[in-house]
């Protein structure tokens, strides 16, 4: 897959604001057959234990990630890429902004639930140094399907 070397604009990563609201939920809808809710959002903006990131591109939101952290762990609750703007490394870039983040909070590691299926994001994942550390059976519904629960040890792993 190509990482960014291409003509496209530059992606920058940032916090993320309420009016990014609207962009974050069109993304999460095309990306998620249960996509949550935009009063999960909401709420999560509004918890100081909580960072959620946008990733923008000429102006434009084209992905997004959100964490939470309690005591030294961190989870990544969320990531996802415009449909129409992935395979640019986008989501590479969120990825190790939201790892990035999730240091500077103190977390010691990072875990995260994928569909056993969703093929891309673990590939991601485990370039990124997570590791399958358990399954959670029947985890997602819409389809049905197990999650892969992934751990990155940022205590042992290279920043
Ligand atoms: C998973 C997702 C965030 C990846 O975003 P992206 O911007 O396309 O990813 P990148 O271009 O940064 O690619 C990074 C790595 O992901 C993996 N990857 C991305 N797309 C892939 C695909 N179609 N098939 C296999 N691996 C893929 C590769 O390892 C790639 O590394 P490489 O470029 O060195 O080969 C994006 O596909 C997405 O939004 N999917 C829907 C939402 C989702 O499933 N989120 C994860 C929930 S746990």
């Amino acid at each position: 897959m190509n990482s960014g070397q291409s003509s496209h604009p530059p992606v920058a990563v940032r916090a993320m604001w309420p009016d990014d609201i609207p962009d974050v939920m069109r993304i999460e809808r095309q990306s998620f057959g249960m996509p949550w809710q935009e009063s999960t959002f909401r709420a999560l903006m509004r918890r100081p234990s909580a960072s959620l990131l946008t990733a923008e591109s000429n102006r434009t939101v084209v992905g997004f990630s959100v964490l939470w952290f309690a005591a030294d762990e961190g989870e990544l609750g969320d990531l996802a890429v415009d449909p129409e703007q992935r395979g640019r490394g986008i989501g590479r870039t969120l990825l190790n902004r939201s790892i990035e983040e999730a240091r500077l909070r103190g977390a010691r590691s990072l875990y995260l639930e994928v569909r056993e299926s969703n093929e891309a994001a673990r590939a991601l994942y485990q370039t990124a140094g997570f590791e399958t550390v358990g399954r959670r059976a029947d985890y997602y519904s819409g389809p049905r399907e197990d999650a892969c629960v992934m751990r990155l040890d940022l205590q042992n792993s290279a920043r």
